[in-house]
């Protein structure tokens, strides 16, 4: 009797601690406390990227040092050049706060490898250009002050350190791909000495600006043929350690190349995919970054910039399918947001005066409410209200919900709080009677209070 009990427990020992049965851990926290530190940031919804970076003078894309193949040498005029004589973060924290965005994201480092912060490790930082100023410091310290979350990209590629390798990636190897070149340009170069350098500015930033809320590493693109880079390159494992014993509270993306570890990562990242695509990531806990016009870093020619309707189709979508949107704007190389990107936001803070409820603390509809048509749905749990959506304005002066009948207390416009009389008799649906004239929004939103 021992021997067979002995026997399963020895079974069950094994079969729990297998990499086959148990997802690999980095860290001990439970999914409780995960549920906990994430709560803010899963009620927010809505934050604002800001790409900026030297990249802003050439304002032809942020990878332009990589699309064009520039060396060192050739971008070092945009450091020479770089003078934001415009740059007042409490501008960029006011226009965040109005558009109802709560918590915020910059590049402290982009893949060209200019900080805009002050470092130690390295002279390549904006305290050394001609204005003098640790960039992240005013932005930190701007942010707050409006109650603004605030986080921090910075990225794991670095097309200027002299010890950072080349990969499919670097400008060094975009005209030239062969072995020779991989092995001339490498010779010296020692990821080590990089990988020391990131820990070193990481920890910079993670202890020299209080409180930091978010971190956005990007990004991992590991290749069979040696000429990516995922977490063997940047030591993810040991760095994400780091990040965890300076910041307990940080909520850190997924772009270390750690899906192996069931902690490697607090959220998805779906990267400028369309609405359609969204659904499919109903039930994860994820964030979609997008741009107003395609590029992340500021972008003089551009011409393919989305429409108000566009951008609320995202941030409603997001929420209807229980995610966040953060949506980037690259400022001008002088440090302002360009009237595009002004205008765009200014659209947004009307709309989001009005109905940020249907946004806030809100996710995806209960089991059996479907979208009436040309709308969609958003719910908050904890007031048990419901949100509908009008994409398009119903014309016959009706709009059904299905099958709603008997579910419903009471229905209004949620931006003007007025009532909306509907009839819950005579079949399952529930029909409310519109006005003919179309609030003044271009997406307006029913409030429908549950039974
Ligand atoms: C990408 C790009 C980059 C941008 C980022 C935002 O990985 O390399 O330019 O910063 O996505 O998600």
């Amino acid at each position: 009797m021992i021997v067979k009990k002995l026997k399963l427990l020895l079974l069950i020992t094994l079969l729990t601690s297998t990499s086959l049965f148990a997802q690999k851990m980095i860290g001990n926290e439970t999914a409780a406390q995960k549920q906990k530190r994430m709560e803010w940031w899963t009620q927010d919804r809505f934050g604002m990227f800001i790409h900026w970076g030297l990249y802003a003078q050439p304002a032809r894309h942020e990878w332009v040092k990589s699309i064009e193949g520039i060396s060192n040498e050739q971008y070092q005029k945009y450091f020479d050049q770089f003078n934001p004589d415009q740059f007042e973060p409490k501008k960029w924290a006011k226009q965040a706060k109005a558009a109802g965005m709560k918590y915020a994201v910059l590049t402290t480092k982009h893949h060209e490898g200019f900080c805009l912060f002050d470092t130690k490790f390295t002279d390549y930082k904006a305290t050394n250009i001609q204005a003098k100023r640790d960039l992240v410091k005013e932005y930190v310290d701007a942010f707050r002050a409006e109650g603004i979350k605030v986080g921090f990209y910075y990225s794991l590629l670095d097309w200027h350190h002299p010890d950072y390798t080349m990969d499919e990636n670097h400008p060094l190897v975009r005209k030239d791909k062969s072995d020779e070149a991989y092995a001339r340009l490498n010779k010296g170069r020692d990821m080590a000495k990089y990988r020391a350098y990131m820990r070193n500015q990481i920890t910079e930033l993670l202890t020299n600006y209080g409180k930091i809320d978010i971190l956005w590493l990007d990004f991992s693109f590991p290749k069979p043929n040696g000429r990516g880079k995922g977490k063997d390159d940047w030591a993810s494992v040991e760095l994400l350690k780091l990040i965890r014993k300076l910041q307990p509270g940080i909520i850190v993306d997924n772009r270390l190349d750690l899906g192996d570890y069931k902690d490697g990562a607090d959220f998805e990242t779906p990267e400028q995919v369309s609405t359609a695509e969204l659904a499919k990531y109903k039930g994860k806990t994820w964030e979609t970054c997008q741009t107003f016009s395609g590029s992340w870093g500021y972008h003089r020619d551009e011409n393919s910039w989305k429409t108000h309707k566009q951008l609320l189709d995202l941030l409603i979508t997001s929420v209807s399918n229980g995610g966040n949107l953060i949506l980037n704007v690259g400022p001008t190389a002088r440090g302002e947001f360009d009237h595009r990107a002004t205008s765009a936001l200014d659209s947004l803070s009307q709309w989001m005066h009005a109905n940020n409820k249907s946004i806030y603390n809100c996710t995806y509809a209960p089991e059996g409410y479907k979208a009436p048509e040309d709308s969609k749905l958003t719910y908050n749990p904890t007031t048990k209200r419901l949100y509908v959506h009008l994409f398009d304005y119903p014309a016959n002066g009706k709009l059904v919900l299905p099958g709603y009948q008997g579910k419903v207390k009471y229905v209004q416009f949620l931006n003007d709080s007025s009532e909306l009389l509907y009839k819950d008799k005579g079949s399952d649906d529930l029909v409310v009677t519109m006005p003919s004239k179309k609030p003044d929004f271009s997406i307006p939103v029913i409030e429908l209070i549950l039974q």
